[in-house]
């Protein structure tokens, strides 16, 4: 059977509603569609906390800078339809910018502290449009439960801090990051990559696990971090945001010299032909 789209939030609320006073859990997994499997392993992650599962497909214009990829974002509904389908959704929200955003509207949310360094400062207002939408999607679906890709590590700190304050009553989950068999990281920007490219863009991973494995023998954080800079400069990488080693939950600074006791993750921003791409792993 075809996966059932609803397009408003009155039609989103009223099958929640419905599946709740059957005693139904509700898990809710947002994404901006272009699916691949790394979303796929989060509706699957969903359906074993909840027994419906919904998904919402938008590309949220306000998270996207004004020279960003917002028109070039890859959008097949019907191919993402079938894919959440096979995953093990029931329910797929796909509203329009209209019915997210509609004339008058004039709310932003910002999540001080953890949005503001690494992609924070590479896109400003990025995580003001994701904390905007995803405070607006969790109000509409009203689920249980939420699940969110580590993949997007920063974002995910940054959806807890405002979970946590804005007293949702929502369970947040992470999950783990899905990768190719050379280790890169998926993402729907993959696709922008060429087939070159693609070889090359596996090095941001190696390059940060070359720099965990320099921090685990007891090396200095400044050091790594210069280090994967160097590497991924020489993979033939322009622009690099960042490679820095931070906190684990706050993402303030770590170091410059070697670890000391508080969980850390390492998170990197980079170039490579027109494709930005992100990664982080746990120090
Ligand atoms: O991670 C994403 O796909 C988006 O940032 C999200 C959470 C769906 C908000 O638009």
């Amino acid at each position: 059977m075809p996966l059932p789209i609803v397009r408003t939030v009155a039609d989103l609320r009223a099958q929640v509603s419905a599946w709740k006073r059957a005693g139904e859990r509700v898990g809710f997994v947002p994404t901006m569609g272009a699916l691949h499997e790394g979303h796929l392993s989060l509706v699957r992650l969903a359906r074993t906390k909840a027994q419906r599962v919904v998904a919402s497909v938008f590309v949220n214009p306000t998270q996207f800078g004004p020279n960003e990829d917002f028109d070039a974002y890859p959008r097949d509904e019907a191919r993402d339809a079938r894919l959440l389908e096979s995953a093990g959704c029931d329910l797929l929200f796909a509203p329009t910018v209209g019915e997210m955003y509609p004339r008058g509207f004039s709310t932003t949310v910002t999540v001080a502290g953890v949005s503001e360094p690494l992609d924070g400062q590479a896109r400003p207002g990025h995580f003001q449009g994701v904390a905007t939408v995803v405070s607006k999607l969790l109000n509409q679906a009203q689920p249980d439960v939420a699940v969110f890709g580590e993949k997007d590590y920063q974002q995910l700190q940054v959806i807890r801090r405002l979970v946590r304050d804005l007293d949702m009553p929502v369970e947040i989950v992470g999950a783990p990051t899905a990768r190719a068999e050379d280790g890169l990281a998926l993402s729907s920007r993959n696709a922008y990559l060429t087939p070159e490219e693609r070889q090359t863009a596996a090095r941001l991973n190696q390059a940060m696990r070359e720099a965990i494995a320099t921090l685990r023998d007891g090396g200095r954080i400044d050091a790594a971090e210069a280090a994967a800079v160097e590497a991924l400069k020489a993979a033939g990488f322009g622009r690099i945001d960042y490679v820095e080693v931070r906190d684990a939950e706050d993402l303030s600074r770590l170091g410059p010299g070697p670890l000391g006791g508080r969980p850390a993750r390492i998170l990197a921003a980079a170039v490579l032909g027109r494709t930005r791409l992100i990664d982080n792993m746990a120090v």
